[in-house]
């Protein structure tokens, strides 16, 4: 499969300019700043328009609830995730409201919200860090998530800070070029 680190056609600047990085400074996101994330997901298409999705945040200032769902990190991820400001869990609700079936497009619907908060933090200058490293049921245990919910991601969220903060293995994964698979590895206009 060939990559490279360049872009192939033209793309919206914040798509450019995300990047999930791993140094953080310690300032707090606004309230509004926050409150404009969700609201970004909360305008995510979804199957049916069940919106499916759940979040649970905390701030770092918010010790206790913080530290729940930092206590679920796996140690890869605890090593710098523990100056993010803001942990945000995305939970999926499994079975649809109005007929309790199950929503097969449940995890599908939360993967495009949190796309749309992604981009939302990037636009205020933000970065997004998802980690699907955490032990599901420690986050289950410590947050009382009914068994109705699927836990999607936790996401690390912050302004983003100085690399030479961090490790040194992790400075060069910060810094290194990001590569992407060709068009013609994954875009077809025939049929397989
Ligand atoms: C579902 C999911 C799980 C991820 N889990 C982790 C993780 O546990 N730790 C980590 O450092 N990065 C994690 N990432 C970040 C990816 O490694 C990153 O998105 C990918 O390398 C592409 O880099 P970019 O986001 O900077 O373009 C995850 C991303 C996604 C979407």
């Amino acid at each position: 499969m060939q990559a490279s680190a360049e872009f192939e056609s033209e793309v919206l600047e914040i798509i450019k300019s995300r990047r999930s990085r791993r140094a953080f400074i310690s300032k707090l996101i606004e309230p509004e700043k926050i409150k404009s994330l969700f609201e970004a997901a909360r305008w995510a298409p979804s199957s049916v328009n069940e919106q499916p999705w759940v979040y649970v945040y905390a701030t770092a200032d918010q010790e206790e609830l913080w530290h729940k769902i930092f206590d679920s990190l796996n140690d890869n991820n605890k090593t710098w995730a523990k100056e993010a400001p803001l942990l945000v869990v995305s939970l999926s609700r499994k079975r649809f409201l109005k007929n309790d079936q199950l929503n097969g497009s449940a995890k599908y619907d939360v993967g495009a919200a949190n796309a749309f908060l992604t981009l939302q933090a990037t636009q205020f200058g933000l970065n997004v860090h998802q980690m699907g490293g955490f032990d599901h049921n420690r986050l289950r245990q410590n947050l009382n998530v009914p068994e109705t919910f699927d836990l999607g991601v936790v996401m690390a969220i912050g302004y983003p800070g100085d690399p030479q903060q961090l490790p040194l293995p992790l400075q060069e994964r910060e810094l290194s070029p990001r590569m992407r698979y060709l068009q013609s590895e994954f875009v077809m206009n025939q049929s397989f």
